[in-house]
């Protein structure tokens, strides 16, 4: 009998993705590196399904049916060009090749158009949802041709997350769409992790709350609007108390955030496409100072506010509102993030069905929740949509929390709490629906210094005033 996938790179993602499929009743060959891996995992796991355990390349390819399709989990980056170098060798037109590891899209284009050539398909695809998710089913993100689709989709679909009984999988779209979307997953997950972060330093510092307590109103408001995935571990990990000091484990981690570099891509890619995807680059950013252990110890001490906790009626509110902020901040973030797939699904030519997205996303990755469903719905309604902000439901909500997202800000800034995320959300809300903009002054002082020009409200064109004789002649005397 032969094998209907393959997995190669059997380390704790490609291993839980192999026997999930194996789980699903598919034969599964094995191939990685060093032989001990595959010899365990057959060996441990080999009760799960059935498994072929190569030993080589060749036998692995061997061992696969047609048309072939090897499942790549190794590093990004030059690993996986080497991986990807040796199969191509081995396998024959009209096979498949998938990157399900996380890629960056441009390369993910360029292998996809190097296989192309060589009548292979390749397949970059997100996958989200951890080591526990990857076994129990993930979030799946594929690009590549519709033609790979076909065979692979089926197998993808059965091991992947179910929601309502509909698999969080569908074709992405071509060569490096499946990747681009997984990025702005991982940059949205980045903001949606700063806005809690925010939101429980926030109760913190104007409440005194402990650790333990707050745990308890995360988990409140898990039972609301704000159900997520995300908000369920922050409860759980807020009310952990570290074994060692009894202290609350909060208290003992290092303060300083890291980042493989997804959340960075996200931000980079934001500025090239120039859409303003200003929650996730806050969060990066917010990651980034925690970073700068010597900036930080040279400003220590620098004056602030004093941070007297809220009191009466104002700290009553005080845990609603901050509910609210972050409802609010949320809904920007992830319009912002829908608006990059947008843009890159236009540079590219991806056709990218938001709502598909959006569907996919209800479960199985880090970034799932119930609100999604909603935003769903939204795209599904109008896939033209130019903003989640303007649509009914999500328009209404961010409306209703505006004094609270308002009024939870400015405590912040009044007791000197750093809440980037919130601010930068409210400061886009704001900047969106303001009538005019000091860009007008910014043209202007263009226009001054560089001649650079301007364009009118009341005429079609540029213009350039001669700011030295103009100028001067209007200056009183
Ligand atoms: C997922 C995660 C996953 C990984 C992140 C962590 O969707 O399952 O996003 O891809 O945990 O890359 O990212 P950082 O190390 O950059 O925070």
């Amino acid at each position: 009998k032969k094998a209907s996938i393959g997995v190669t790179g059997l380390a704790v993602m490609g291993r839980n993705l192999a026997r999930n499929l194996a789980r699903h009743g598919h034969t599964v060959a094995l191939h990685n590196r060093s032989e001990q891996r595959t010899r365990e995992l057959a060996e441990q796991f080999g009760s799960e399904g059935d498994f072929i355990p190569a030993y080589s390349a060749r036998e692995f390819v061997n061992a696969l049916e047609r048309p072939r399709q090897v499942v790549v989990m190794v590093k990004a980056g030059a690993p996986t060009d080497a991986v990807i170098d040796e199969f191509a060798e081995l396998l024959e037109p009209g096979d498949v090749i998938v990157d399900a590891g996380n890629a960056h899209f441009a390369d993910t284009r360029r292998r996809e158009a190097a296989l192309r050539e060589r009548g292979l398909h390749f397949v970059g695809t997100g996958v989200s949802g951890g080591e526990e998710g990857a076994l129990h089913g993930p979030s799946i993100m594929p690009g590549g041709s519709k033609e790979s689709y076909e065979s692979l989709g089926p197998l993808l679909e059965d091991i992947a997350a179910k929601v309502d009984g509909t698999p969080c999988c569908a074709h992405i779209g071509p060569d490096g769409a499946g990747h681009f979307v997984k990025m702005v997953h991982n940059g949205i997950e980045y903001a949606d992790m700063q806005l809690i972060a925010e939101s429980f330093d926030l109760l913190r510092g104007a409440l005194g709350y402990e650790p333990a307590r707050i745990a308890e109103i995360f988990r409140t408001w898990n039972t609301g609007r704000l159900d997520s995935y995300l908000i369920e571990i922050t409860a759980e990990v807020l009310a952990h108390t570290d074994a060692a000091t009894g202290k609350p484990f909060v208290d003992v981690v290092l303060d300083q955030a890291e980042q493989k570099g997804t959340g960075r891509w996200t931000v980079q890619i934001g500025l090239d496409l120039g859409i303003p995807i200003t929650g996730i680059a806050e969060a990066t950013f917010a990651r980034s100072l925690s970073g700068h252990a010597n900036l930080r110890a040279a400003t220590k001490g620098l004056g602030g506010p004093s941070r007297t906790p809220l009191s009466g009626s104002e700290a009553e509110r005080f845990a609603d509102d901050v509910e609210q902020a972050l409802y609010a901040s949320k809904v920007v973030a992830y319009a912002q993030g829908f608006n990059q797939i947008q843009a890159g699904s236009a540079e590219y030519g991806w056709n990218v069905d938001l709502g598909s997205v959006a569907s996919l996303w209800r479960g199985g990755c880090i970034i799932r929740a119930k609100f999604l469903d909603d935003i769903r719905a939204a795209f599904e309604a109008g896939p033209e949509l130019p903003t989640l902000l303007t649509s009914g439901d999500f328009r209404k909500a961010v409306e209703d929390a505006q004094d609270a997202w308002r009024s939870v800000v400015s405590t912040a800034v009044r007791l000197g709490i750093p809440t980037p995320g919130f601010s930068t959300a409210l400061a886009y809300y704001d900047g969106l629906r303001a009538d005019r903009l000091p860009a007008a002054l910014v043209q202007g002082q263009r226009d001054y210094f560089g001649a650079h020009t301007y364009r009118r409200v009341d005429g079609e064109g540029s213009f350039h005033t001669e700011w030295a004789t103009e100028a001067r002649a209007e200056r009183p005397a």
